[in-house]
């Protein structure tokens, strides 16, 4: 019997993934279920294996597998809806999987694909090393905080690992509040043996025995895959009380966050941990000194623990040789908004926005021109066409008044209202800010209210908007107000003819 590969990946199951597994089996297939490939453009995607290797087709609606079948489907046929060999597609080919490297390829709790897949071979190796040379092994790779603000993870984990304390913790932050992002939610339904591993070995790195994966409750694909994960790598032994017969300890819990987008702010996210209200707090003391319960904590972001095992594995110099600058190794970038081929596009960093999204991308899904483009989530700034030129690593965006944060890439066309975005960037201000300081709370809904006076034609309201910005960036607790403005600002800044006087509906 021919096995075909659906994937299980909630973005796939969304559009009809699990339709067209059934009416496959209907059909005489064996189906498997592997992770996502990252072509969302193509889902439901199918993937015959034939003896040439996998053809795919997509995207596959369920009233149509009867007539794909009977058409040669399972031989690997041509058809109008055959994409040919999966591996061979361009849009795979030109990336640099590392951290997305089993992305596809096999159902995600098979321990023994994993390990087959070079999994574990990152832990062994961390189980062979000194726990201080598995730290310097993380600073030497150049690896950076992936959630956002892209602080160095090795000298985070050197700083944990310095103090001296009865207990310390690993927290992995799947908050994954971002707008247009999704690789976190991907990697933890696809491959999340490679998101424990990469935990483990920070628990052996730090001296931690215990971690948490705090999955956002929007996510409960994620949620039931990695509380599957942490039970066949117990019974297999490499989590609990002896890890790889090391005699070394190493947790894993999965705790569930409730809809904040705050609570992806690392000091708010361990205060939810704790049972407590998602606020931020101020910050020294920095939660590798004094986090979760007080003690010396790593938070890190799924992408960046996810990162680790292959690290170990092929060596800090081989992560290190890709990108540039300070910004070493690979960025899953994630394409999102009105493109053609959205999808997950792991390179190193240095690619250009414009190989991003038309290369990759293919343009608009409209069409149309494209006219900005925000990156790094709902705080990140506005770009505009002249800027597909721009390379994408920290140092450059941050000189262009750009920011990577998760690298979420949301693209618009020329029938983009941006005044309605900066309005939104304040409105997301307002009903996501904690509330605990007055810049953010209030500031976020005069913010509103003044876009409003603004576009209703109140002069005055322009200095206003520009003193509230400023207020905001520099009174601000955390980033959540802090970096409000940065939306507001560029959209305003590079698309002027947008907040003339208009009648209000
Ligand atoms: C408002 C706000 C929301 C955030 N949301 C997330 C998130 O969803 N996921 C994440 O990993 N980091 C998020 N961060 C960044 C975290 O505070 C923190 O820097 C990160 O978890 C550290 O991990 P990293 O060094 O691996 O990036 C957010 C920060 C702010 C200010
Ligand atoms: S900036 Fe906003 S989210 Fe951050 S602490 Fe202040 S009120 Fe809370």
């Amino acid at each position: 019997m021919t096995t075909a590969w659906v994937s299980g990946d909630s973005a796939a199951r969304s559009v009809g993934a699990d339709e067209v597994a059934a009416a496959l089996a209907r059909g005489g297939a064996s189906v498997k279920r592997n992770s996502s490939r990252g072509l969302f453009w193509l889902e439901p995607l199918v993937e015959v294996e034939t003896p040439a290797g996998r053809v795919g087709y997509g995207p596959v609606s369920q009233d149509e597998v009867a007539a794909l079948v009977a058409d040669g489907m399972l031989e690997g046929r041509d058809h109008p809806l055959c994409i040919g060999a999966v591996d061979a597609l361009p849009y795979l080919t030109r990336q640099d999987r590392r951290t997305f490297a089993r992305a596809g390829l096999h159902e995600p709790l098979d321990l023994a694909a994993y390990e087959a897949s070079g999994g574990l071979a990152g832990m062994k190796r961390a189980l062979a090393m000194p726990p201080a040379d598995i730290v310097e092994a993380v600073v030497a790779s150049g690896l950076r905080g992936r959630g956002g603000a892209g602080f160095p993870a090795g000298i985070k984990w050197r700083t944990v690992a310095a103090q001296n304390a009865p207990a310390k913790y690993i927290v992995c932050n799947a908050d994954e509040g971002d707008s247009g992002t999704y690789a976190d939610r991907m990697l933890m339904e696809g491959d999340p043996f490679a998101l424990i591993e990469g935990m483990a070995i920070a628990g052996l790195a730090v001296g931690a025995e215990t971690g948490f994966v705090y999955i956002r409750s929007e996510y409960p694909a994620a949620i039931d895959t990695m509380r599957a994960a942490i039970r066949v790598m117990t019974n297999a032994g490499w989590l609990g009380n002896d890890i790889g017969a090391s005699g070394r300890r190493f947790h894993l819990h999965v705790r569930r966050g409730a809809g904040a987008y705050i609570c992806g702010e690392e000091t708010s996210l361990l205060a939810s941990l704790e049972g407590r209200r998602g606020e931020a707090r101020a910050k020294p003391p920095i939660p590798a000194i004094a986090g979760f319960l007080g003690a010396p904590t790593v938070v890190n972001n799924v992408l960046t623990l996810a990162a680790v095992p292959t690290i170990l594995a092929q060596g800090a110099d081989a992560y290190a040789g890709a990108g540039r600058d300070r910004s070493r190794g690979t960025q899953p970038f994630q394409l999102a908004g009105n493109v053609r081929r959205p999808g997950l596009v792991e390179v190193p960093f240095g690619i250009t926005l414009r190989e991003l999204v038309e290369g990759f991308g293919g343009g608009t899904a409209s069409g149309r021109p494209i006219r900005a483009i925000q990156l790094g989530g709902p705080l990140g700034a506005y770009v505009d066409a002249s800027m597909l030129d721009l390379a994408m690593d920290y140092e450059t965006l941050a000189a262009n008044g750009a920011m990577l944060g998760h690298g979420g890439i949301v693209v618009f066309d020329d029938t983009v209202d941006m005044a309605a975005m900066a309005r939104f960037a304040f409105e997301f201000c307002a009903i996501e800010s904690c509330g605990k300081c007055t810049p953010c709370r209030v500031g976020a809904v005069r913010g509103v209210e003044t876009m409003d006076r603004l576009l209703a034609g109140d002069g005055a309201a322009r200095h206003i908007i520009d003193d509230l910005c400023e207020l905001m960036t520099d009174g601000s607790l955390c980033a959540m107000g802090g970096l409000t403005p940065n939306p507001v600002r560029s959209a305003m800044k590079l698309f002027p003819e947008d907040f003339a006087p208009r009648s209000l509906t």
